[in-house]
Order: C-alpha cells, then structure tokens, then sequence
C-alpha cells in the first residue's frame, strides 16, 4: 500500500523543499502540477530539479551508479560498515521492494542520460513492534539543499499512514548532520550499550 504512496497522488504535485531549518515547520506546502509519470517535481534550494518517486526494479543500475559516486564515509553512515561495492543481488534485492513491509522514495535527477538517482529513503517495517526502521542518503554533490529532510518527512508521513506507533534507525555517534536532521524532526535518541559508537535514534508517531 504505502509504497504505491507516490503513484496514488492524482494529480501529482509539485513542492518546494523544505526551507532552512528555522522557518522549515512554519511554512505551508505548495502545489502545482507536474509530470505525473515521472512522480513528483522537487526544487532544490539553488534551483536543481529532481523527481520524487517510488524506487522500481528498473533502478537497478542507476543503484549502483549512485553508490559509486559515495565516499567511504558516506558509505559506512548508511550501511554502518565499509563496504568497496553494492553488489547486484543486493541492488536488485533494494530495488524490489515488498510494499507490505517496506517504503523507498528515490529522488532522480532526470536532466542527465541516463537519469541519475541522488538520494534514497526507506523503511522496513516491524510488524511486530509496529514501528519501521529507516535509512536515508543523499549523494555529497546534493547535500545540504533540504532533501535529506524532504525524504525523512516522507517516511514519517508513510509511517504515519501505515498506523505505525513508531520510526527508528542506527546512527553514528560521529553523523553529525544525521543526528542533527532528526533532532529538527523530533527525534529523541537512546543509549545502545550493545553498539558502541552508534546511537539509536526515534519518533513517536
Ligand atoms: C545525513 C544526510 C542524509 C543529510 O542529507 P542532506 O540532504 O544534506 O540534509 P538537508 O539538506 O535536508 O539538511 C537538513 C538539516 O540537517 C542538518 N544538517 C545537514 N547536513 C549537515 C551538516 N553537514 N552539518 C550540520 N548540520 C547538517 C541541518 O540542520 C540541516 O538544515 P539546514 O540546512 O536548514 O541548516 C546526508 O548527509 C547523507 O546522506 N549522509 C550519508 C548517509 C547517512 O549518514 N545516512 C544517515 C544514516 S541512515
């Protein structure tokens, strides 16, 4: 259900992204329309557009293209652990999603050929603890522009919408953009013994 969230909105609509952190909660959302099949029309804080849509099996290769383009750095705050390569089994695995269980919003950049994928956010539900975990990327040359908080605030709503009592992820204790993204949205952390350097932060739905 909720991974079909995107593709359910007729007519899409076109946003802004969230504006600097100190007015991003004090403004209404705007709505225009825009290409309904390539999802919906985003406009970065310099003026890029890019369009948010529901991950599909198809991006397979612009996956790997992404995951290229990351630091190592980069690469270990989203997967917790170095990794040189995103192999193809695991690609196709986070591209085919199960909408049951899991969420993934990708922002693709369709000004270049092919179309370049620039930030990623899932979850994957629990269904047991009725809560999601989440993760989030945005490729370094787009950073700072408001789309890691523009796919956080779509996973909240999704989480939201699924009736989940709660969001949660693994972050770094060194992330610090990460942690300071999720303190903006309400996120509170708690202490993980068990993981040393890594915090788990949460949002109450
Ligand atoms: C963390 C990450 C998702 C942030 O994405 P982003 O698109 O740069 O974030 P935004 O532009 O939406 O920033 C939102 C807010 O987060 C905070 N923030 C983001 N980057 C920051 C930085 N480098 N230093 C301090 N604060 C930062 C700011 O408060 C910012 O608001 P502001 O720009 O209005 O001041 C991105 O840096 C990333 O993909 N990192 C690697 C992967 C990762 O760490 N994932 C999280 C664990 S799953």
């Amino acid at each position: 259900m909720a991974a079909n969230l995107l593709s359910d909105m007729s007519p899409a609509t076109r946003r802004p992204l969230p504006p600097p952190s100190s007015e991003r909660f004090a403004r209404p959302r705007l709505a225009e329309a825009t290409t309904p099949a390539k999802g919906e029309l985003v406009t970065t804080r310099d003026g890029r557009e890019l369009h948010l849509r529901a991950i599909e099996p198809g991006d397979v290769a612009a996956l790997q293209r992404c995951f290229s383009r990351l630091s190592p750095e980069d690469i270990r705050r989203r997967f917790l652990h170095a990794m040189s390569e995103l192999p193809a089994p695991m690609a196709q695995r986070l591209c085919r999603i199960d909408p049951r269980f899991e969420t993934a919003f990708v922002l693709m950049d369709d000004t270049v050929q092919p179309a370049e994928m620039r930030g990623v956010g899932r979850i994957y539900v629990d269904e047991a603890a009725n809560s999601a975990e989440f993760s989030v990327l945005v490729e370094h040359d787009w950073s700072r522009l408001g789309l890691g908080a523009l796919l956080m605030q779509r996973l909240v709503d999704d989480c939201r919408q699924r009736g989940l009592s709660e969001v949660w992820g693994y972050v770094l204790l060194e992330n610090r953009p990460m942690l300071q993204l999720c303190k903006e949205l309400g996120f509170t952390r708690r202490l993980t013994p068990e993981e040393p350097g890594t915090t788990q932060i949460a949002l109450r739905l």
